[in-house]
């Protein structure tokens, strides 16, 4: 399984720290943009967040939690990202949203929250490249894995399977050296207090990836 690191939790030497992380063997950065609107939440403006990604390597994974989508998008496309991820809680026009990351050349994600019924995705799993479980309520880093997002990940492999589909799994929040096993048939495991909340990045990337 793949690593994305989450940086969200980090809260001093954030430009020190994202290039600790980046120096370690996780596959992606994972990058969540929150507005204040769609969750509580805000993260940092884009420039600053570009200005602290302009020496990193990794490969980007953007989550926009956010409601004014295709500013967004605009925006964090400059990153030149490997996916760009809305939520289908969204209630707009997701064909259209997938389209126009699609458009950009950036792989298409959606992502769903830990109440919202996995059914929904249906009529997106043939045109999506990524599913992103949300293992805990969008907004924070540091929150306890939900067991309720387990039954996702099976009901979209078995989706996948069955239609010969081909969107990665990722699931977000709460994972940590036990949790990873749950969710050991997941493609990417998103991590960020875990990791950072420990002052050896590295270390902690091992207990992850020797836990499976
Ligand atoms: C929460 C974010 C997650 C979070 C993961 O809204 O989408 O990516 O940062 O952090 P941990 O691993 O600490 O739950
Ligand atoms: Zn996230």
């Amino acid at each position: 399984m793949k690593i994305a690191a989450s940086y969200l939790a980090i809260t001093d030497n954030l430009e020190e720290n994202i290039n600790l992380l980046d120096n370690t063997t996780i596959d992606y950065i994972h990058v969540d943009v929150m507005d204040g609107i769609f969750v509580q939440n805000k993260t940092y403006d884009y420039e600053y967040i570009e200005s602290i990604l302009k020496n990193t390597k990794k490969k980007k994974d953007v989550h926009l939690m956010v409601k004014d989508v295709y500013n967004y998008i605009d925006l964090y496309s400059k990153l030149n990202p490997e996916y760009i991820t809305v939520h289908i809680e969204l209630e707009q026009n997701l064909l259209d949203v997938i389209k126009y990351i699609k458009q950009k050349k950036i792989k298409a994600g959606i992502s769903i929250n830990p109440g919202t019924y996995i059914g929904k995705l249906d009529p997106y799993l043939s045109c999506i490249d990524l599913v992103l479980i949300m293992s805990v309520e969008p907004g924070y880093g540091g929150q306890k894995f939900l067991d309720s997002s387990i039954e996702k990940i099976y009901y979209l492999i078995n989706k996948r399977k069955e239609n010969n589909y081909n969107y990665v799994i990722e699931v977000d929040g709460g994972i940590n050296d036990e949790t990873i096993n749950i969710i050991d048939k997941a493609d990417i495991a998103v991590v960020g207090s875990f990791i950072t909340n420990s002052d050896d990045y590295q270390k902690q990337v091992d207990k992850l990836k020797n836990n499976q």
